[in-house]
């Protein structure tokens, strides 16, 4: 009643704003069948560091290249997001353009799930959740990892594109000299997260040539 109070009546004293911590950041975070999965562990890893709020997908493919690739189970990356849904879930809060959140980021992106989201086929949680950042004009970083491209995923790259996303294909940085892959990682990571104006701190930046 208060709170109707306040809102509507410009008698009662205003809310204080200064009070109100300001809200989470809210990102999706989906891992598919791509090689690369921990590209998409780490992004969750950074996140979580930053305190934003994740909203997780895995297809099966992911699982099966996670498994494959990385001593993560999958129970432990679950446990790295604040939600977690099945891909099959068309019910879930993050399929309908009125759950707000701040963007999207498939991180690897298969091209199989590129032809999805770039044709608009809403089969799976993945691509629905894709469809709604686009018609909401929200953020959505497609990191598609896939070598060398035929003119199909070229073309679903520029479809993409201009329907708003941003590709991002996690190629490396050379000129950062790596001493690690663990190097590459971090700096895909943190320049993917520079596109949600997120910081993650973890790379050297470029500022020019080094003095010898
Ligand atoms: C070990 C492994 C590596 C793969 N690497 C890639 C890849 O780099 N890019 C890609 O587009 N598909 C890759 N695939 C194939 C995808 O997993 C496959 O097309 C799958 O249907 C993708 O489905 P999803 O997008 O729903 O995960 C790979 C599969 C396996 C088993």
């Amino acid at each position: 009643m208060d709170l109707l109070k306040s809102r509507f009546d410009h008698t009662a004293p205003a809310e204080s704003h200064t009070q109100r911590s300001p809200p989470r950041r809210r990102i999706i975070v989906a891992l598919t069948g791509a090689t690369g999965s921990i590209l998409g562990i780490k992004v969750l890893i950074a996140l979580r560091q930053l305190n934003v709020e994740t909203h997780l997908v895995v297809s099966k493919w992911a699982e099966a290249t996670i498994k494959y690739e990385t001593d993560y189970t999958i129970s432990n990356i679950r446990a790295l997001a604040d939600h977690v849904y099945n891909i099959n879930d068309m019910a879930a809060p993050i399929a309908s353009g009125s759950f707000r959140v701040d963007g999207m980021i498939v991180v690897p992106c298969s091209v199989k799930t590129l032809a999805s989201i770039s044709s608009g086929i809403c089969d799976d949680l993945i691509s629905r959740a894709a469809d709604v950042i686009l018609k909401e004009r929200r953020k959505l970083v497609l990191a598609v990892r896939e070598t060398p491209l035929s003119s199909i995923h070229l073309r679903n790259m520029t479809t993409a594109t201009e329907a708003g996303a941003v590709i991002f294909p996690p190629v490396p940085a050379y000129y950062i000299k790596p001493s690690s892959i663990e190097d590459l990682i971090d700096h895909s990571v943190g320049r993917m997260l520079d596109l949600f104006d997120l910081d993650t701190a973890g790379f050297e930046r470029w500022t020019g040539w080094k003095k010898e």
